[in-house]
C-alpha cells in the first residue's frame, strides 16, 4: 500500500498547519484510545468497543491493499485524528470516507480542513463520488452532508447511506473556500495533481 500510495503522491500531504501520513502500527495504540471514547463511539459503526488485536489484524489486512488509504491526522506537530478512504472502486470512481478526532480536537475547525486536503486525495486516485455511512444520530456529520450536497441512498435502521458526487460536492466546496478566503489555497492544493476539476 505504501509504495502504491507513493506513486500516486497520497502517502504524506502537508496543507498549513496539517499533515496526513499514512497510518503505521505505531499509531495503533492512540488511535485505540480515540476510537472508543465516549465523545466518538457513539458514532462509530459498527458502534461497538476494538481492542489492540483486533485492529492490528484490520491494518494488517488492509496493509497491502491500494483500496484502503487510512490516515493518522496530525495538526501542529500534534496527532489529532484518523482518516480513512476506503473500498475504492477504480472503475466507478467511487470510494467510501470516514474521519474521527481525538476528543481534545473535537470542533477545533480541522474538520473542515480535512474536507479540503480529502479533494486532493480523491483528485490524485481518480475517484469522483464518495459514500458516507452516518448513524441518524450524528447532528455534525448529517450537517455536513447536507452542507456538500449529500444525496440519501438508503436508510437501514439507524444508518444513513449518501452520496456525494463530485460535480456537486466541488462547487459547494469551492464556495465554502470562497466564504473563507481559501479559494486561491484549495484550487493550489487540488491542482498539485495537474487537474481543476
Ligand atoms: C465528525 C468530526 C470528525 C468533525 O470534526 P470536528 O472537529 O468536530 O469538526 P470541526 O468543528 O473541526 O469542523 C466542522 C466541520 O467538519 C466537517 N465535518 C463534519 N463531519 C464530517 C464528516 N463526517 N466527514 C468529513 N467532514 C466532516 C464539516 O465541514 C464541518 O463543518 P460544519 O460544522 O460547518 O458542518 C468529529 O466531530 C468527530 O470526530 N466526531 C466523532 C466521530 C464521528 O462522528 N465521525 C464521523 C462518522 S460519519
Amino acid at each position: 500500500m505504501i509504495n502504491e500510495a507513493r506513486l500516486k503522491g497520497i502517502d504524506s500531504l502537508e496543507w498549513l498547519d496539517i499533515k496526513l501520513k499514512l497510518l503505521t502500527k505505531e499509531d495503533l495504540p492512540t488511535i485505540c484510545v480515540w476510537r472508543n471514547s465516549p465523545e466518538v463511539l457513539p458514532f462509530m459503526l459498527p458502534k461497538v468497543h476494538v481492542s489492540m488485536s483486533v485492529l492490528l489484524v484490520w491494518l494488517n489486512k488492509i496493509l497491502n491493499l491500494d483500496t484502503w488509504f487510512p490516515y493518522i491526522i496530525i495538526y501542529k506537530g500534534q496527532k489529532c485524528g484518523y482518516f480513512e478512504l476506503k473500498n475504492i472502486d477504480y472503475i466507478n470512481k467511487i470510494c467510501e470516507s470516514g474521519m474521527f478526532f481525538s476528543p481534545k480536537y473535537i470542533g477545533c475547525g480541522i474538520g473542515s480542513y480535512i474536507m479540503f486536503i480529502r479533494e486532493a486525495i480523491l483528485e490524485r486516485l481518480g475517484v469522483d463520488d464518495l459514500i458516507s455511512n452516518v448513524s441518524i444520530y450524528n447532528v455534525k456529520s448529517l450537517s455536513h452532508m447536507r452542507k456538500i450536497g449529500g444525496e440519501l441512498l438508503r436508510k437501514n435502521g439507524d444508518i444513513l447511506t449518501f452520496v456525494n458526487r463530485k460535480k456537486e460536492r466541488r462547487s459547494r466546496i469551492f464556495s465554502l473556500a470562497k466564504a473563507i478566503n481559501m479559494y486561491d489555497e484549495l484550487i493550489n492544493l487540488i491542482n498539485i495533481s495537474g487537474k481543476l476539476t
